[in-house]
């Protein structure tokens, strides 16, 4: 009895460690066992807000497809449809005038409301010291312009040298220009935003050299920076502004208008709801709307894989993943596709020939 007992025992144990071994060899291979993710192509988002290319809207679906499509065939602006996208941003926002601090926009007394929450701060001679008397953006007029966004996709895209040829070339965070074929080096217009002061430059409370040396390969730009989305960034963007005088940039650098901000919020919330803050990318791509007359999109690409399912890394100089989940980037997206698919701006998903 106690033997037969013990064999079952025995016999127990072993089916245990089969069922063991078996387990842990099917997880190991799962990945070669299971079928790819065919064309299930991930955003790049909140995790509670994962969204699959298969998820868009029909509408959408097929507005990616087809942008994919066209990709070599020669494209040409819908010349009225820009003019009336230039007309009504015109109207409602006004970049040339309001989309940087000046003199004549926040006069001495007045109030700067945050773009954040309904903080104001009074506007006092020591800032309007720092800011220019009229817009330097006032006659703006570009015919090419490249609005370049730092995603993975512009890895191995050869689309330097296209990049350069534009007549305004608007490039974000000061990304390291590793990849020079596929980025191009031309830069007009760099802005740095709060969140990057924060994570890449510790606040801007001692290394300044990193921010030098980030700052370097773009001496010949001019510099925007977002000094008011928060009460608590202000300091750090004075710091900025501080080391990039000493660098004798000083003349170069601006502080974004919270109001352009905010006028262009409620320009887009006719369309649909829009929660978290715009994105320098989607506020920059507003203003070449008034500007440019040709505007091309490239590294502009929110999901982890490209629609072959190859991995596709958030930016194309690090293996970072998104922190600041302050931005709704599946509506802008749509938003971006829909400007394609109207005409009134080309975007560049894969390479340039
Ligand atoms: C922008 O504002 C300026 C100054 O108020 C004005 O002269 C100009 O016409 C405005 N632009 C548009 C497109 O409304
Ligand atoms: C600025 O804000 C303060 C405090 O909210 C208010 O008392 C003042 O009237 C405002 N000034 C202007 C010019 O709106
Ligand atoms: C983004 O905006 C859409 C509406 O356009 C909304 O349904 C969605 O919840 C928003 N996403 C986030 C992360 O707030």
């Amino acid at each position: 009895m106690a033997l037969n007992r013990r064999l079952k025992f025995g016999f127990t144990v072993a089916a245990a460690l089969i069922q063991f071994v078996i387990l842990f060899t099917l997880k190991k291979y799962k990945n070669s066992i299971l079928p790819k993710p065919d064309n299930h192509v991930q955003f790049y988002q909140k995790p509670e807000n994962v969204q699959w290319i298969n998820e868009l809207p029909m509408q959408e679906r097929k507005k990616l497809v087809h942008l994919l499509h066209t990709q070599e065939v020669p494209w040409k602006p819908d010349v009225t449809k820009v003019a009336q996208y230039r007309a009504e941003l015109g109207q409602c926002c006004n970049a040339s005038v309001q989309l940087v601090l000046t003199k004549e926009n926040v006069p001495l007394g007045s109030n700067i409301t945050y773009v954040n929450g309904n903080a104001k701060v009074a506007v006092k001679a020591d800032l309007i010291e720092l800011l220019p008397k009229i817009s330097p953006f006032s006659h703006s007029r570009y015919k090419h312009c490249a609005v370049v966004g730092n995603s993975g996709i512009l890895r191995q895209s050869r689309c330097g040298q296209e990049i350069d040829l534009a007549d305004l070339v608007v490039r974000f965070n000061l990304p390291p220009l590793m990849f020079p074929e596929d980025t191009g080096t031309k830069t007009t217009l760099m802005t740095i935003n709060p969140s990057i002061l924060k994570e890449k430059f510790h606040f801007l409370q001692k290394e300044w050299d990193l921010f030098v040396d980030a700052l370097n390969p773009y001496v010949n730009a001019v510099f925007l920076i977002p000094a008011f989305t928060h009460p608590d960034n202000e300091g750090m963007a004075y710091r900025a502004l501080y080391t990039m005088e000493a660098m004798g940039l000083g003349k170069k650098v601006f502080f974004l208008n919270p109001k352009y901000q905010r006028s262009l919020t409620d320009y887009w919330r006719g369309e649909r709801s829009w929660s978290p803050r715009l994105s320098s990318g989607f506020i920059f791509i507003n203003m070449a709307l008034e500007f440019c007359q040709h505007i091309t999109l490239y590294g502009f690409w929110p999901f982890s894989r490209d629609l072959d399912g190859q991995a596709v890394s958030y930016h194309y100089y690090d293996d970072a993943l998104p922190s600041d989940t302050a931005h709704n980037m599946s509506t802008e997206f749509s938003h971006y596709l829909h400007l394609y698919s109207q005409k009134v701006l080309f975007f560049r998903y894969g390479k340039c020939i």
